[in-house]
């Protein structure tokens, strides 16, 4: 072989050498041409090896002019790849970047049940003046939810209550939460000043007004002297942070066997102000509870000694209130579970 034919060769190696390193896409492909130019069995390694079959006297002058090829080549290689990674490095950064002006996904926020917030808004009144939250059980026993509130099997007084029954002998759904008042009333001592919410049932037709479920709060207080002065001041005080200051209220004569004398107890109406309209069926007035003097007979019943004992219970529907605070028409909405309704009470 000439020299100068070699020589030729190694600047073509050179030149395509070093085009190939600047048109390499990526690392892959450098390490892919590290290989084929000098690697061990790259081409400018075979241009080394064939050193040997030239003169003696041309050997050293080769070898300079293939270590310059050889250095020129890896200078390339490196310049392109320190390139090739601070680009991919950048490609990287770009791809994984957080825009953090980019504004939160904000999680749904969920909110109380109207009649369970209406039902905490009484317990939290009641509680200033020293009313504590009791809770008696869905699945009462009929000597529970009547006999012993004066009803005995067969009293009239029972159709008030239109009763769904379980299959279980001497059980039903209760029907209000007066049962509590003896629960209450057996396991603590005057003084009592208890409050009872609670899911009641009846066998009822439904429309706007009527449920077959429905919550009551009962409340009982029990002590020696009490009157019902107390209840209508309590009641009072009750409609004033209910409903605002100044309404007016009245009692009115009801009958319950577990009470005596028995009211009802009526607030003006909100919506009127006491004129008439439709929300108040043009009475000008709105019945928000029953109530009275404990019977004396549940007192015994409880345990209490009626001769020393004297206490009032009351028992207001939840949805009722419910409907004035937020002025809903038609309590059927309660139990829908329509989160168009619910999502209203935010
Ligand atoms: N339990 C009665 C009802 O469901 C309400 C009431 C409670 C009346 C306590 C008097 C005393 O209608």
């Amino acid at each position: 072989m000439e020299l100068q034919d070699l020589r030729g060769d190694l600047e073509r190696l050179r030149e395509r050498a070093l085009a190939g390193v600047a048109g390499a896409a990526d690392v892959a492909e450098l390490e892919e041409l590290d290989v084929a130019y000098l690697g061990k069995k790259g081409e400018l390694t075979a241009v080394l090896r064939g050193i040997g079959r030239l003169p003696p006297d041309d050997r050293p002058r080769v070898g300079a002019i293939v270590n310059q090829v050889r250095s020129a080549i890896e200078a390339a290689f490196g310049a392109r790849r320190a390139v090739l990674a601070s680009s991919a490095l950048e490609a990287r950064l770009a791809d994984e970047a957080v825009d953090v002006t980019t504004p939160g996904r904000r999680p749904p926020r969920g909110s109380l049940h109207p009649i369970v917030e209406t039902a905490r808004e009484i317990s939290r009144i009641f509680g200033q003046f020293g009313f504590v939250d009791y809770e008696g059980p869905e699945i009462e026993d009929d000597v529970t939810n009547f006999q012993l509130l004066n009803m005995p099997p067969d009293h009239p007084a029972r159709d008030l209550w239109d009763t769904l029954y379980v299959d279980i002998d001497g059980y039903l759904l209760r029907t209000h939460t007066s049962p509590g008042q003896i629960r209450v009333m057996r396991s603590e001592a005057p003084p009592i000043r208890a409050l009872l919410p609670g899911r009641c049932f009846r066998y009822e037709a439904i429309d706007a007004s009527h449920q077959t479920e429905f919550f009551q709060v009962e409340g009982l207080m029990i002590d020696e002297g009490t009157t019902m002065g107390d209840l209508r001041g309590l009641l009072d005080q009750f409609a004033d942070a209910m409903f605002g200051r100044g309404k007016r209220t009245r009692f009115r004569p009801g009958y319950y066997p577990f009470t005596e004398p028995s009211v009802a107890y009526d607030v003006e109406c909100v919506v009127c102000g006491g004129a008439g309209c439709p929300a108040c069926s043009w009475t000008g007035w709105m019945t928000i509870l029953g109530a009275g003097m404990v019977h004396p007979v549940v007192l015994r019943n409880g345990g209490l000694d009626p001769e020393r004992y004297q206490g009032f219970a009351f028992g207001m529907g939840v949805e009722r209130i419910a409907n004035l605070r937020h002025s809903v028409n038609d309590l059927r909405y309660y139990l829908d579970n329509d989160l168009r309704f619910l999502e209203q009470f935010r």
